[in-house]
């Protein structure tokens, strides 16, 4: 069983659906309103932990009234919270609108999450002990760094998701092992990614290729009833984390068929599928 670290964000999602997205200066009327726990960070972990592995989280919740609900769902998932604090102040949120088609925008508010600010003892013997640490950027740039170079350290292998993209420092991109992108991300980062030894670029319905060492993958699409796409992407990428030890191959089938079926439920951490609905699909 893999052990993955995930030092990352945990938001609560305010999930808006409507029939379409509004333009600039326009009222439309939606149709539903949840709350759902997610955050780039939590997804993955949940996704890892449903996918097989054995996960830790270090991250950051508020006072607020979402921090209990957001704490509750890692445990409740059974993840790893020893690292977890709580700060003053409010919890990272997500603003997402979600239409008839299942797309998306989200503005996330980053709350808690900002306040993540480097890594104590107990947390670097998380990420020392783990097969993979898992990284996103909805986190500070300085903690992210900090926790790829412990694992570095620790032969730990490191898995960026650099989403939302930003621009990163090369010395960051040389601590990568590997990197999980879209293919907007994919563009945009198309020089740093050449330095990663294994880069997954995920096309959305049209599944997601793999390069490495060996050459290139592609798995094609997993045709589903598509609801929402929240949460996809960190669904593949927690996935892929847990079964990466099984090789790209079947860490890449796996890791889309996980991500298809989070876009046939609405929310993010509530969509992740579990690991017999996924073998199940796979046996299909
Ligand atoms: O990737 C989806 C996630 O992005 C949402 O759960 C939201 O919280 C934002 O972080």
């Amino acid at each position: 069983m893999a052990r993955i670290a995930v030092v990352g964000s945990i938001n609560m999602d305010l999930v808006t659906r409507t029939r379409r997205r509004p333009r600039a200066g326009e009222t439309v009327l939606g149709t539903a309103f949840d709350t759902v726990p997610g955050g780039k960070g939590a997804n993955q972990a949940i996704a890892a932990r449903r996918a097989g592995a054995e996960v830790d989280f270090v991250g950051a919740v508020g006072t607020d009234v979402f921090g209990p609900a957001l704490r509750k769902v890692l445990e409740d998932n059974e993840v790893g919270t020893a690292g977890l604090r709580t700060v003053e102040g409010a919890s990272g949120t997500a603003t997402i609108v979600v239409d008839e088609s299942g797309e998306n925008t989200i503005i996330v508010v980053g709350g808690a999450n900002a306040e993540l600010s480097g890594l104590t003892a107990a947390d670097r013997d998380v990420v020392a002990a783990a097969d993979i640490l898992l990284c996103q950027l909805e986190i500070p740039l300085p903690t992210v760094i900090e926790a790829a170079r412990c694992a570095r350290d620790h032969d730990t292998l490191v898995l960026l998701n650099p989403s939302p993209a930003r621009s990163l420092p090369p010395s960051l991109w040389q601590s990568v092992d590997i990197a999980v992108v879209n293919e907007g991300e994919a563009a945009q980062l198309d020089s740093e990614l050449r330095a990663v030894p294994h880069v997954l670029v995920t096309r959305g319905g049209d599944g997601a290729t793999y390069r490495g060492p060996d050459g290139e993958l592609t798995h094609p699409g997993v045709r589903v009833e598509v609801v929402d796409t929240t949460g996809a992407g960190d669904t593949f990428t927690g996935a892929l984390a847990a079964h990466w030890h099984d090789g790209p191959a079947a860490a890449l089938a796996w890791a889309c068929t996980a991500g298809a079926l989070a876009t046939t439920i609405v929310g993010a951490t509530a969509s992740i599928p579990s690991f017999a609905a996924v073998q199940r699909a796979l046996a299909e």
